[in-house]
């Protein structure tokens, strides 16, 4: 399988990720948490992709297209993968095309995980991540057993730096002007399919998994 999973921010989509790759057995490819990950061992790249993060702006094509197509080429990625996050400009997607090209590899499917604007702002702001490994929680939605604490693992759970109300109001503004786009470009080739974001998500995983199976 040869996913991507298209949808704004707070749509679910590392949520879904996370049942996606466990279910098909191909590795997680996104680009938001590798950018995070750099941050947290201050790489230049992390510190890079921070000054674009932190105002709710994408970081340069530039430095995100060379860092997928490494990683597409590694052994992992053979069977498969799950791209999250990437490919967010039509630049970035023709990119990815025609890597995909030289890999001889073909997309299965493109999820769009569709949700109401009024309920991304809730999903964002009460969002929670694992700082060990990772899971992410909703305070309300999704809330862990015990408070603040990730029930896979123990670890801490925070807050995103970029989950605060203002900088998640220009995300959504950048998704709708530099993302939305790609809706389109991947309609006119096929792969598009519809997901209804707003169900539990339990229903949401069902949606996608009947999708993946009418896939390629
Ligand atoms: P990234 O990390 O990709 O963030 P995003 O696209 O803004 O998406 P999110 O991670 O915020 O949302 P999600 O859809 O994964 O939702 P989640 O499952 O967590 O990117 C961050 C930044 O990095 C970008 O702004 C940019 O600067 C940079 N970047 C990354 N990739 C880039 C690229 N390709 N090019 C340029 N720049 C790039 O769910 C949200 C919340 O809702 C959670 O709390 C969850 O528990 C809850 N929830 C999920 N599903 C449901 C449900 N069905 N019902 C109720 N609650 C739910
Ligand atoms: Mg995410
Ligand atoms: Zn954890």
């Amino acid at each position: 399988m040869r996913i991507i999973l298209l949808g704004p921010p707070g749509a679910g989509k590392g949520t879904q990720a996370a049942n996606i790759v466990e279910a098909y057995n191909i590795p997680h490819i996104s680009t938001g948490d590798i950018f995070r990950k750099n941050l947290k061992e201050n790489t230049a790249l992390g510190l890079k992709a921070k000054e674009y993060m932190d105002k709710g702006l994408l970081v340069p094509d530039e430095l995100v297209v060379d860092l997928v197509k490494d990683r597409l080429t590694e052994d992992d990625c053979k069977t498969g993968f799950m791209l999250d996050g990437f490919p967010r400009t039509v630049v970035q997607a023709e990119a990815l095309d025609t890597e995909l090209e030289k890999l001889d590899m073909k997309l299965s499917a493109v999820l769009n995980i569709e949700v109401d604007q009024n309920l991304l702002l809730q999903r964002i702001t009460g969002r929670r991540i694992c700082r060990s490994c990772g899971a992410t929680y909703h305070v309300s939605f999704n809330p862990p057993k015990e408070e603040a604490v990730c029930d896979l693992c123990g670890g801490e759970l925070y807050q995103r730096d970029d989950d605060v109300e203002e900088t998640v109001a220009k995300r959504l503004q950048v998704y709708n002007e530099q993302t939305q786009p790609l809706i389109d470009f991947y309609k006119n080739s096929g792969l598009l399919v519809d997901i209804d974001g707003q169900q539990e998500i339990e229903a949401v995983f069902d949606e996608i998994k009947k999708a993946l199976e009418e896939a390629n």
